[in-house]
């Protein structure tokens, strides 16, 4: 439905007539607002797209933009909003964007490098009513976290997560994990501990974008993934973190994938700073997959209509072996970005699944990890 034409009826949502779907379309229940994909910092593992500098790109969405998208996912449904990028610090009118996603009732994270964050905008982001923070901190030591940003970070990024706790925000750290921080996950769940985080993300990298093009750089062993699991569980009993800590598994060396996004267009929108909505932050890979821009399209139309979120939505559109397997609606094939990535059909099933016919490229990759020493690619735009 484009901009200017009547809204769709409620009942078209899930098919009981004829020619629909059987699959009940959900609601969605949070948005990732991708502020700006312009960011100080370089990881080499970044999920902003390849071609993040491009013009495309640059012209980002306004204010008046961003708060329609809001006031439209609201009234879908949606309860939860990430601030993201790319760092949305630079965007000016990031207090005003908090102040009314607040006003609709939204619950707002701000998810951020830290590193410009100071106590005027952090005061000011409080009094506009943000909920949440999310830092990243790329290792538990300042000499490796920099070497990782690609920049000076570190002691910014302690410093800002000090401030967030001292304005009573609630703090999330967040932690990629691969090769070269795994060793030290004591550490630095200790640093998580003496900054008060009330949460803790420990994800290790998945392979999209940056990460893929660092893939043998990143990819760790399996005796520290064993090492580095048992350190989690240890932390998890030990319950310092009132809101848990949350450790996103190595889909390379699990049997099965994992449910990415909990599903295509199950649960989460989101929105890239040009406007294309999107069902996670790598479909814009997938060849042939059309998108829709929120200047054009609301934001409704594009969850239940359009071809770009129905495309790998529910079961309909599995090949085997997933389409008979008692796992589809438990992990939904796994993800669909890393299918094409890896075997060029976005409808395949995931190879980090064993049962899948292109598995053996995990394999390969898994029995070659720490052969060779491999420099960084760093984020940067190369035209
Ligand atoms: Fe999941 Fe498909 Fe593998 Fe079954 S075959 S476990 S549905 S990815
Ligand atoms: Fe796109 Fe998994 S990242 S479906």
């Amino acid at each position: 439905m484009k901009m200017d034409e009547p809204p769709r009826s409620q009942g078209s949502q899930g098919g009981e007539e004829e020619g629909e779907k059987s699959f009940v379309v959900p609601r969605p229940f949070s948005l990732v607002a991708e502020l700006t994909y312009q960011c100080p910092l370089r990881c080499p593992y970044c999920s902003n797209p390849l071609d993040y500098g491009s013009s495309e790109y640059k012209r980002e969405l306004g204010t008046e933009d961003w708060l329609r998208v809001f006031s439209q996912a609201r009234q879908m449904g949606v309860l939860q909003l990430g601030l993201s990028g790319g760092e949305p610090l630079l965007r000016k009118d990031l207090e005003l964007l908090v102040e009314k996603a607040t006003d609709l009732g939204l619950y707002t994270t701000l998810v951020t490098a830290g590193t410009i964050l100071t106590l005027e905008r952090a005061k000011r982001l409080r009094e506009a009513g943000l909920d949440h923070v999310q830092i990243s901190i790329q290792d538990s030591r300042a000499a490796e976290s920099d070497r990782i940003a690609g920049i000076k970070s570190f002691d910014k990024k302690i410093a800002a997560a000090k401030l967030v706790k001292e304005l009573g925000f609630a703090l999330t750290l967040n932690f990629v994990l691969h090769r070269h921080n795994l060793d030290r996950i004591e550490e630095i769940l200790e640093l998580a501990e003496v900054l008060e985080a009330d949460r803790v993300e420990l994800a290790n990298t998945q392979y999209y974008g940056w990460a893929l093009q660092n893939r043998n750089a990143l990819i760790p062993t399996r005796e520290q993934l064993v090492k580095a699991e048992q350190a989690v569980m240890n932390a998890q009993k030990r319950r310092k973190m009132p809101m848990g800590i949350l450790y996103v598994i190595p889909d390379y060396y699990a049997e099965y994938p994992k449910p990415c996004m909990s599903g295509w267009g199950q649960r989460t929108l989101v929105v890239a700073p040009n406007g294309n909505a999107l069902p996670c932050q790598a479909a814009g890979v997938i060849p042939n997959l059309e998108l829709f821009n929120i200047k054009e399209y609301s934001l409704e139309w594009i969850w239940f209509e359009s071809p770009t979120f129905n495309r790998f939505r529910g079961t309909d559109w599995m090949l085997e072996p997933c389409r008979s397997c008692e796992r589809r609606e438990v992990d939904w094939g796994g993800c669909r970005c890393q299918a094409f990535l890896l075997s060029q059909d976005a409808s395949a099933t995931d190879p980090v699944c064993h049962l899948s016919p292109n598995h053996h490229q995990i394999v390969t990759v898994r029995e070659g990890v720490g052969e060779e020493v491999v420099s960084f690619a760093y984020r940067q735009f190369n035209s």
